[in-house]
């Protein structure tokens, strides 16, 4: 592993939820696994006045609640938190910025840092462009004495408009290469893992096209609702918050060609080639291509559960998408004339997120299955939970003549012995430590992606009769989300929580 340089992460909105529950567990966790330089400081910039001990005791707080290593060591954590620091300011402000460079000096010189500087936007998205600004102008962007990056999080702008001009916001005053998009599915293990069964296992390159695969299908279910987030999300909605996003960059995994090589460059552009190849849905197909939804309340197990109208902070008129199913197509030589089919949505039975590779069925069918009918192989690669692969397959029934039996080849993550996963957020803020971009999104990637979800944008706002279906939570969102899938009897596959389970009732 190599060793990032000496550095001062510098996290603005440092009193919000995502500092405490993911950033700080995650810096914490790599100093445990020694992966932090040797001088490092961490320092929080917000609104809400903190001294440097209020910080200091809420995060460890945070790292005793929210570290998945259930760390008891209370000096590990004391001796980390000693490098913590806070700085009240309204990042929003200009004139506050020449102090906190004073500040950020000054914690320089004592640890002897190097001018190395990280800014992570853990805030509102509407201030990464003035705060970057902020930055720039005071002269805190410039990398005469050390590296200054900039992370950012998710959404990248709302649209294609507002995307590009938060790229070109950040282009005129720091390069591409100091700007790292947080797409934090890049960072799971088993998105990675997309890269190495494709191009590590000769036995399925060959058959990852049109040629043998009828389908694929992609989902990404969560049984939470918007929880306190919706003020935020009823301005969002599923397609911006997960399918711009998370959903195209599975998408980009599976269906791109072979990278020349692990250079960041080389991976992420061909995921963009894949975005560019992405058949555009026309705004008139889009009643038939999309299917959105919104959760209403419902009893499950026991438990009422609040309708997407009702939650703290939604609008009670909202027509806001807390489910999406699309269908597409990809128009290159590889997968011409294969439908994708991915969906995501909130308020679904389980928690769950995994690629189904359908393949064809053989070309004459010489067995008879005993019970129901003909069925295909499928290789699921769950991302989250139950980590891991799946491959389905007919064996003969043991007995008298050939009678069929669907079984599963499955690998769990969790049978590795003594293996940990990392969180998203570990690896990642490890690569921009060391200055690995390639599980970050590119300027081009994002806009790419908006722009083909700019007719769906587009539909849905200028006509209000293409319906939002209620769904009541806790199912498996509108039941015309079916009917996107063509071909006799074939239907999504209903994941448990157990990779080798599925089917509409299962085990939670
Ligand atoms: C975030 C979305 O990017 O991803 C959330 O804003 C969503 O709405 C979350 O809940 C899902 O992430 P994960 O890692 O729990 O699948």
């Amino acid at each position: 592993m190599e060793n990032s340089k000496n550095l001062i992460i510098v996290i603005f909105g440092a009193s919000g939820d995502l500092t405490a529950r993911k950033l700080i567990p995650a810096i914490f966790s790599l100093k445990t696994q020694k992966l932090l330089p040797e001088k490092y400081s961490v320092v929080g910039v917000g609104r809400t006045p903190f001294s440097n001990d209020d910080f200091r005791a809420k995060m460890s707080e945070a790292i005793i609640s929210f570290s998945e290593e259930k760390v008891t060591d209370t000096n590990l954590i004391s001796e980390f938190t000693g490098a913590l620091y806070y700085h009240t300011m309204d990042n929003s402000d200009q004139s506050g910025y020449p102090g906190l460079r004073a500040f950020l000096e000054e914690i320089d010189n004592k640890y002897s840092i190097g001018g190395n500087y990280i800014f992570y936007m853990a805030t509102p998205p509407s201030v990464y462009g003035i705060i970057s600004v902020n930055l720039a102008k005071s002269g805190l962007t410039d990398q005469e004495k050390g590296f200054r990056r900039i992370i950012i999080e998710k959404p990248f702008g709302y649209d294609l408009e507002s995307g590009k001009k938060l790229n070109k916001t950040l282009h005129e005053i720091i390069s591409e290469e100091q700007i790292f998009r947080i797409d934090h599915y890049l960072g799971k293990e088993t998105v990675q893992n997309l890269l190495v069964t494709r191009f590590a296992n000769g036995i399925f390159e060959p058959l990852w096209n049109r040629n043998y695969i009828h389908r694929i299908e992609i989902t990404s279910a969560e049984s939470i609702g918007v929880e306190d987030r919706g003020g935020y999300y009823d301005s969002s909605g599923a397609l911006r918050d997960m399918v711009q996003n998370h959903l195209l960059q599975i998408v980009g995994l599976t269906a791109m060609e072979p990278p020349s090589s692990l250079d960041p460059d080389a991976i992420r552009n061909e995921v963009l080639k894949v975005f560019q190849s992405l058949q555009p849905i026309k705004e008139e197909d889009v009643p038939a291509q999309v299917i959105r939804g919104q959760y209403t309340g419902s009893m499950v197990r026991g438990e009422c559960l609040t309708g997407y109208r009702y939650e703290k902070g939604v609008a009670k008129d909202s027509r806001t998408e807390t489910f999406v199913a699309i269908k597409f197509f990809i128009n290159n030589w590889r997968w011409g004339g294969v439908p994708f089919y991915i969906r995501t949505g909130k308020r679904l039975p389980t928690r769950v997120t995994e690629v189904v590779i359908h393949f064809k069925q053989t070309p004459h069918h010489l067995f008879q299955r005993a019970v129901g009918k003909l069925t295909s192989n499928q290789l699921i690669i769950r991302i989250q939970p139950d980590e891991g692969m799946l491959v389905k397959l007919d064996i003969k029934e043991p007995g008298a003549g050939f009678n069929l039996k669907n079984v599963n080849m499955d690998f769990h993550y969790k049978d590795l012995a003594n293996t940990r996963v990392p969180s998203a957020y570990e690896r990642l803020l490890y690569d921009v430590m060391v200055g690995d971009s390639t599980l970050f999104s590119r300027d081009d990637e994002v806009e790419t992606a908006w722009k083909f979800l700019g007719p769906i944008q587009k539909a849905w706002a200028n006509n209000p009769e293409i319906k939002v279906y209620g769904y009541p939570a806790g199912t498996w969102g509108p039941i015309n989300a079916n009917e996107l899938i063509e071909g006799d009897d074939l239907t999504w596959r209903y994941p448990c929580k157990n990779l080798a389970d599925d089917g509409l009732y299962c085990e939670l």
